[in-house]
Order: C-alpha cells, then sequence, then structure tokens
C-alpha cells in the first residue's frame, strides 16, 4: 500500500484558568473547565506517514531520533488513532518545534494537538474540530485547546464524548501579547502527568475545583467584554490557587524560582500604578507576563531591566490547528 502522509501546525497555548487534576487520568477527563489563549508566534510542526516497511512507531524532534518516556507516549496516542481507523501499519512522526527546545515552554500542548490533526488525516480519517479536540485531549490535556483557534475554552465533561474545547473568542476579537519570561531552561523534575494524578492529595484541590465555575464564568466576561482588569484579577487568582494546590500535595512540587516571585509581585505593582499587565505560570518558573499589544512595546524593556531577567519570547495570538 502506498505511504499515507500528513502535515499539521499547532501552537502552544497559556492557561488563565487553570486545568490541574483529573476525573480520569487514562482518558484525561479533567476534574473542572480552563480557558486559554493559544500562541501564535510559537509553534510546532508535525508529519506522520503510516508506511508498510515500518517495523514499529518512530519519533523525531527537532532532527533527533527519541526514545524512552516520549516515544511511549507517542505510540499509544498512534495507537488510538489506529483503533479509530482503518490504518493499521506503524508511523514516522517528525516534529519541529520553532521555539527553543529545553527553554521550559510547554511544547505537549503544541505537539499533541498537530498530532491529532496530522495522523487523523494520514489515517485517512476527516475529523470535525470537536472530535480532533477529543484525541489531543487524549494524548495531552491542554492539547484539546489548541486545537480551535484564539481564546479556547476547554469544557471539562462527564466523559469522552463531552470533554473538548471550544473557541470563545477569535484570535482578532482581542489583541493581547504574552511576553515569556525565560526564568530557567532545566526541564522540570517532576511533569504534569505525574502532578495532575497526586492533585487530590492537597487539602485545597476539592475548593479550588468546586469553585472553579465561578472564576470560568469571571473569565469569559471579561473576555467577552475585553475587560483587562476583570481578567488579569481572576487569571492570578487562579494561578495562585494551582500553585497553592501544587506545593500542598504530597510530595509538593514548588515550580516557582525566587525570580518568578519576584516578577510576580512586580507586575502586580505595575498594575496598581495603571499599567494593564498580569502574570501567570504553569507546572514550571517561567513568567507569563500578559498585556494588551499597545502596552507590550513600552512594557518589554522595563522588564529586560529587572536584574536576573535574560531571555524574553514573545507570542501574540494564534489561530486553531491546520493542516500545512
Ligand atoms: C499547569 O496538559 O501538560 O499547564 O495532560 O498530563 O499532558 P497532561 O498535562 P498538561 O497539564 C497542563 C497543566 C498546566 C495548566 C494548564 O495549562 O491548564
Amino acid at each position: 500500500m502506498a505511504v499515507r502522509t500528513a502535515a499539521a501546525i499547532a501552537h502552544p497555548n497559556i492557561a488563565f484558568i487553570k486545568y490541574w487534576g483529573n476525573k480520569d487520568d487514562l482518558l484525561r477527563l479533567p476534574l473542572n473547565g480552563s480557558i486559554s489563549m493559544n500562541l501564535g508566534t510559537l509553534h510546532t510542526r508535525t508529519i506522520v506517514s503510516f508506511r508498510d516497511e515500518l517495523r514499529c512507531d518512530t519519533l523525531k524532534i527537532n532532527g533527533k531520533e527519541i526514545s524512552g518516556e516520549a516515544l511511549i507516549r507517542v505510540r499509544n496516542f498512534l495507537q488510538i488513532i489506529r483503533s479509530m481507523s482503518t490504518e493499521n501499519r506503524f508511523a514516522s512522526v517528525e516534529s519541529i518545534n520553532n521555539f527553543p527546545i529545553g527553554a521550559g515552554i510547554a511544547s505537549s500542548a503544541a505537539a499533541f494537538a498537530a498530532l491529532a490533526l496530522a495522523g487523523s488525516t494520514a489515517a485517512g480519517m476527516e475529523l470535525s474540530e470537536a472530535e480532533c479536540s477529543r484525541l489531543a485531549r487524549r494524548g495531552s490535556g491542554s492539547a484539546c485547546r489548541s486545537v480551535p483557534a484564539g481564546y479556547s475554552e476547554w469544557l471539562a465533561g462527564e466523559d469522552d464524548l463531552s470533554s473538548l474545547s471550544v473557541s470563545i473568542a477569535a484570535q482578532d476579537y482581542w489583541d493581547l501579547i504574552d511576553l515569556i519570561i525565560i526564568v530557567s531552561e532545566n526541564h522540570k523534575k517532576v511533569g504534569s502527568t505525574a502532578g495532575h494524578a497526586l492533585a487530590a492529595t492537597s487539602p485545597f484541590q476539592h475548593s479550588r475545583v468546586l469553585s472553579a465555575p465561578e472564576r470560568l464564568q469571571e473569565c469569559r466576561e471579561a473576555i467577552q467584554n475585553r475587560d483587562f482588569n476583570r481578567l488579569a484579577d481572576v487569571s492570578e487568582k487562579d494561578c495562585t490557587m494551582m500553585h497553592a494546590v501544587m506545593m500542598t500535595q504530597k510530595p509538593p512540587l514548588f515550580y516557582w524560582e525566587p525570580l518568578s516571585l519576584e516578577i510576580m509581585k512586580t507586575i502586580m505593582e505595575w498594575r496598581k500604578d495603571g499599567i494593564p499587565c498580569f502574570a501567570t505560570l504553569d507546572a514550571g518558573p517561567n513568567v507569563h507576563i500578559i498585556c494588551p499589544a499597545s502596552v507590550s512595546m513600552a512594557l518589554q524593556p522595563r522588564l529586560e531591566k529587572i536584574a536576573g531577567v535574560k531571555e524574553i519570547i514573545r507570542s501574540n495570538i494564534g489561530g486553531s490547528a491546520v493542516l500545512v
């Protein structure tokens, strides 16, 4: 049979309302919904080919052959694609990131969104956006938010069918910028998957999950009304709540470095002084500074002057995962 190939591009995303903890770890059904924006300047481009001659699935990232856990995760994902389609051959997967690998920017969301689209297409399927988002979720939860365009909400849902992301505003609806301050380039010692599984050991997780619907509503309205201060307040609060859970899990996860905290406090002061900006962190020490595009040019040099800040990556808002 002929080689079947497809390629896709997807962007990473940064969450305003965070995903932390699952009601089903295997299906990646989250305990609470989440909201994010896609990072348009950054992307992963992935090409998938199903071939007769392969004796196992293979994975290359940025030109380098990958083995170990990352390969197993991709193989398990390709297995899901094969079980959904008539394709039963092994595949080669080649991924290229346009952002520095090891910069501590989570790449699994972009990776599995691109792999879901390219893989399902190469296997002969034409998935709807919702179906593709559901599939991406199986590879990495936050990847389901990278499938639709712009501002994306992951509807927690009840089961595999109902847990998926939808776009709540297009990328040109509100021109926000993410200035990502690289605090550490070290790979995280404990990744998200292991972290989610232990979230319930924090005494704060239950109340965080219980109150998430209020913050989701607040965040949705802030985006719809382009109300920056409302978005800033609810996002910072949600981020701190997630990290409070992380820090009180067993064993505890401390992702913040002293410089992360220093930047967060500086940003809060600047906002009090009337500069529209806020900070949010995922499962790592890098700080994402969100601000309107109109102030980002003036803000960036100010951030560069904070002692210890070496590198800032700038991104606008991105569109959906697309075939190329
Ligand atoms: C802290 O989607 O990376 O970034 O499903 O195990 O791949 P897996 O987890 P992942 O978790 C993301 C956690 C977060 C918050 C968020 O992006 O919502």
